[in-house]
């Protein structure tokens, strides 16, 4: 166990708007008296109805039913733009970096407004109102930005769809929500090379009923040549040139669904995970405060894309709320060259700098030099996001990008839980590398074993939550029974993480990983599920299991088992169909990365794959199997081991 303790610094203790001492009274007071706490930090964002009403939450047994602010009546574009114009109107809100260094572009507040309210007139025109679903499938432009927020604005609800999803995803969730609407551009631009988005929105909407989209909405990005539908189509510029940069902002009540973001789980289709206005923004605007210790006038990097979770609430959602500036990054962390984050930190002065795992390992391999030619003295506070974050690359992260100055905030969400549940506070926390540390105010985490027994003091086991926050996701959308099931269902009465963890005698929550069906790949979840039924789709083959595996760079990677149809031939040309297979039909971020083919899986006489077995395989650790003496045919496992792809 790593018991290297980081104590807070003087720096960071100095300015911090949240002490150890205030930590600890907030949380107390946040876990003794939620209604109270809430009702007060409710108050952080504009309301045009106040609310009574703060709490009104139930994990069941039986019922689940999660309401915050219920009677309050917001806009989360007005709270996220209008309401900034007196005192910072000519405030710079987004600074845009392009994928090619010399394209960069800074737009204020007011400048937001002006181009927030044509997106939403542009939206208008073609029918969009409260409640409607518009899918997003864009770029990392500010256009994306615009577009999520014009739909904010209306009450519209938005589904970004990540930009490396194949047509057969993004058909399934645009069918998914029913959504008339696709706002995408001619093509993306990312490390220099084009991705072609038009595209694959035509190729997505062949695949669905005639009637289903009226409207794709074009943003010139390239300027690449892409088919047009007379009736369907448009460019957004010709449209926005036909409207006017003022657009009312619509009313909605806490509960009015702002946005859904479809998400993998450990069975069956990605679900539409719902998030409403009032308390996500509460929730998402008060932890990019704490978390970051941002202070007016800092500039602040996330580097996900708008198309995950953490894109909706820490470049988008929380940062403006709060009146910040927010850096969008079109481009990737190696290109033009290694160097590329740490010139971007010098370029634009950033301050806070939000990363992944997966991106400072990829980097560690270069060498510190990369980094160490540039400057990085406005950097303050660095954040880690997305899987556990192993303790060699948090030194790295601390000592080579930070400088031993920066203190390192390793943030454990989800994009079910809305905003950061999990995280040390830069003056507050000592940190652990490798931990995950402590409880947000009014996150209740508890450890508990197979038999929904909570575990006291230091332990490990399954992680959950026992009491709601408001940033919570609300439902599946259009299955509630789903959203019950899949969270409320193991553990009764609890929201289930899907995650394992160990708490430590200090009360620190460090994060194991998965305990279920799902894998994280690069910081992205991926159901085995899915990549499963995508392999038995190919005619060759007959039966598929996947199972994560240790990656140096992924955090895991993808390992599939896959049998072969009666006559068909292994061989290396065919693993390279399988992996081409998998990543047309769903997107790169689904590629296996090792294919074993094997002529049976081991199964249980009742038919059930065992895998577990296949896990320690894959993890090149099959002398441990445990008990394989329950398998319908235990001599497959011998073929299993024989041909393992994974020697280390
Ligand atoms: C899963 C959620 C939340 C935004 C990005 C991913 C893993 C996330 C951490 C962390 C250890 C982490 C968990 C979680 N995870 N952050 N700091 N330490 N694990 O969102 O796609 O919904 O995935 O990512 O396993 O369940 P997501």
């Amino acid at each position: 166990m790593n018991q290297r303790v980081v104590d807070v610094s003087q720096d960071a203790r100095a300015r911090a708007h949240i002490d150890e001492a205030k930590y600890q009274a907030w949380y107390e007071a946040s876990i003794r008296d939620p209604e109270a706490f809430w009702r007060e930090h409710g108050k952080r964002i504009d309301w045009f109805t106040p609310y009574a009403k703060v709490k009104e939450t139930t994990f069941g047994p039986g019922d689940v039913s999660i309401k915050w602010f219920s009677d309050g009546v917001t806009n989360a574009a007005h709270n996220c733009i209008d309401r900034h114009l007196a005192a910072r109107g000519n405030q710079v809100a987004i600074i845009w970096e392009g994928d090619d260094p010399s394209e960069s572009r800074h737009i204020t507040y007011r400048e937001l407004h002006a181009e927030v309210c044509r997106m939403a007139n542009v939206l208008r025109n073609r029918g969009v109102s409260k409640g409607d679903r518009v899918t997003i499938y864009l770029p990392m432009i500010p256009e994306a930005a615009f577009a999520m927020l014009a739909c904010a604005r209306l009450g519209a609800i938005h589904s970004v769809v990540f930009g490396g999803f194949s047509p057969d995803s993004l058909a399934g969730r645009i069918q998914g929500c029913d959504s008339k609407l696709v706002i995408t551009a001619d093509e993306g631009l990312r490390g220099g090379r084009k991705v072609p988005l038009k595209a694959n929105v035509d190729a997505a909407i062949q695949r669905l009923p005639a009637d289903s989209v009226d409207h794709v909405i074009v943003v010139r990005r390239t300027g690449g040549a892409v088919e047009m539908d007379p009736v369907r189509d448009v460019y957004y510029d010709a449209a926005a040139a036909q409207v006017t940069d003022e657009c009312p902002v619509t009313h909605v009540e806490a509960e009015h669904p702002l946005f859904l973001l479809y998400t993998s789980g450990s069975t069956g289709q990605p679900k539409g995970v719902v998030h409403t206005t009032g308390g996500y923004l509460v929730y998402a605007s008060m932890t990019h405060q704490y978390v970051f210790d941002y202070h007016e006038g800092d500039i602040y990097w996330c580097t996900a894309d708008v198309g995950w979770v953490t894109g909706h609430s820490y470049i988008l959602y929380g940062p403006l709320a709060n009146g910040a500036t927010t850096l969008m990054f079109e481009g990737i962390p190696t290109y033009p060259s290694i160097s590329r984050f740490w010139e971007v930190v010098d370029k634009h002065k950033v301050n806070i700098f939000y990363t992944a795992p997966t991106a400072i390992r990829s980097l560690m391999g270069a060498g510190e030099e990369p980094v160490k030619k540039t400057s990085r003295k406005s950097l303050r506070v660095l954040g880690s996001v997305g899987e556990p974050i192993n303790p060699e690359a948090w030194e790295w992260y601390y000592r080579v990008v930070g400088d031993q100055r920066c203190p390192i905030v390793d943030t454990w969400w989800q994009t079910e839980t809305g905003g950061i549940l999990i995280t040390p506070l830069p003056g507050a926390t000592p940190l652990k590398p490798g931990s995950a540390t402590r409880p947000f105010f009014g996150v209740k985490p508890v450890v508990v074993d197979s038999d929904n027994k909570v575990l006291d003091g230091a332990c490990e086991g399954n992680l959950c939550i026992d009491d709601s926050w408001p940033g919570q996701m609300r439902t599946v959308w259009g299955d509630h029974e789903r959203f019950v099931q899949t969270y409320f269902s193991t553990f009764p009465g609890r929201y289930f993480s899907g995650d394992g963890c160990r708490r430590d005698a200090d009360g620190y929550y460090w994060i194991t990983g998965r305990v279920d069906d799902v894998i994280n790949v690069s910081g992205h979840r991926m159901g085995t599920a899915e990549v499963e039924s995508s392999l038995v789709a190919h005619p060759k083959v007959s039966e598929a299991a996947v199972v994560g595996y240790p990656h140096d760079i992924k955090g895991q990677g993808i390992y599939a088992y896959v049998t072969l149809m009666q006559g068909e031939e292994p061989s290396d040309a065919l693993r390279k169909e399988l992996v081409a297979w998998v990543r047309k039909d769903i997107g790169p971020i689904a590629s296996p990365d090792l294919i074993q083919f094997a002529p049976g899986l081991p199964k249980t006489r009742s038919g059930k794959i065992m895998r577990r077995i296949l896990r320690k395989i894959a993890e090149d650790e099959f002398s441990s199997l445990g008990d394989t003496s329950t398998l319908a045919e235990p001599a497959v496992v011998d073929d299993l081991i024989e041909n393992r792809q994974n020697r280390t």
